[in-house]
């Protein structure tokens, strides 16, 4: 299998074809998926049986039946959604340390705080939580699906833990409900400033400018999309422009050119690159299939708990 290579540092050159050979060998003796996300390494998603944003890896991981072991390609939270959601397969991330700052941010003592102070109001947690969090909550969200499990609540006092970014962003879709915001971020969409959609519009002036729901609120509101990976994915196919400025980890850029040759996508910050996403390499994918290693168990009755806020995620989507 060829990999396509790029002048781009953020995409690696020079694979060795017989490590792909082995990785697609190693998937049938072990009756395995490899499930990657939008902002993995080029050549993980090339040898992923499926890509996807978290909420697309959550779904795909809740309808596999009969598989082993699942390869998860993106950072623990998501690895740890996968478990929960396969009790009966073995899930191993390439690299353990692959961790998310953001989802550091709120901690199971916090929930609990938030619950003695607001006693009715229900909790909305964003997937990028750890399951101890899940477990304590009343539902999940992605990026994608956020306005939607917040107004399927009746309440009209809501907790958004912990983007407060995406938390303005829903707060902004739905203004009859009170939504208190925690103070979490993601580094690396910090990155981008409202200076660089100026400069951006400036250097391409027929672009479509689209960033995620985590930049800065500034950004967005300078933007014209903001959306969830999964929905910067789907985008080209639904307007009609040729050029794309996408305001997300840099990964993104990869499967977007791949997909629409046609059209022309440029960062709008080169910098954003998440240092946990890549932490995965095609090589540590290797070394774990050949000799799996780093299960990522979820205690059962945390697993039971945090299966619940998801799943009524997943019947809200
Ligand atoms: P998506 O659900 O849009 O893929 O976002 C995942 C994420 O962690 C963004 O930083």
């Amino acid at each position: 299998m060829a990999i396509a290579t790029t002048e781009r540092s953020y995409i690696r050159q020079n694979i060795d074809p017989h490590i792909i050979d082995e990785i697609s060998r190693l998937k049938e003796s072990l009756k395995a998926v490899i499930l990657a996300h939008n902002y993995q390494l080029p050549e993980i998603q090339m040898v992923a049986d499926f890509v996807g944003d978290s909420l697309e890896l959550a779904m795909k991981a809740s309808k596999l039946s009969g598989i082993e072991y699942i390869f998860f390609c993106g950072v623990h939270f998501m690895a740890e959604t996968a478990a929960i959601l396969n009790p009966d397969s073995k899930v191993i991330i390439p690299d353990m340390k692959a961790g998310c700052p953001l989802a550091d941010m709120i901690t199971v003592e916090d929930i609990k705080e938030l619950k003695k102070e607001y006693k009715n109001a229900p909790i909305v947690a964003y997937i990028n939580t750890s399951a101890a969090v899940k477990a304590e909550v009343d539902i999940c969200c992605t990026s994608s699906n956020a306005v939607k499990v917040v107004n399927s609540l009746p309440e009209k006092k809501i907790i958004f833990v912990p983007d407060k970014n995406l938390g303005f962003f829903v707060k902004r879709q739905i203004r009859e409900k009170e939504i208190v915001i925690w103070n979490g971020f993601c580094p690396t969409h910090l990155w981008f400033s409202e200076e660089d959609v100026e400069k951006a519009r400036r250097k391409y002036p027929q672009a479509v400018i689209v960033v995620h729901p985590e930049c800065r609120e500034e950004v967005q509101l300078k933007s014209d999309f903001v959306l969830s990976t999964g929905g910067m994915f789907k985008l080209p196919r639904e307007i009609n422009a040729r050029e794309f400025v996408i305001g997300t980890e840099v990964g993104m850029l990869f499967r977007l050119k791949q997909t629409y040759p046609d059209r022309e996508f440029y960062p709008l910050n080169e910098r954003a690159l998440c240092p946990n996403m890549k932490k995965n390499t095609l090589e540590k994918l290797l070394n774990q299939m050949r000799k799996p290693e780093n299960l990522v168990q979820v205690e059962k009755k945390i697993a039971d708990s945090a299966l619940k806020a998801i799943k009524r995620m997943l019947a809200v989507t």
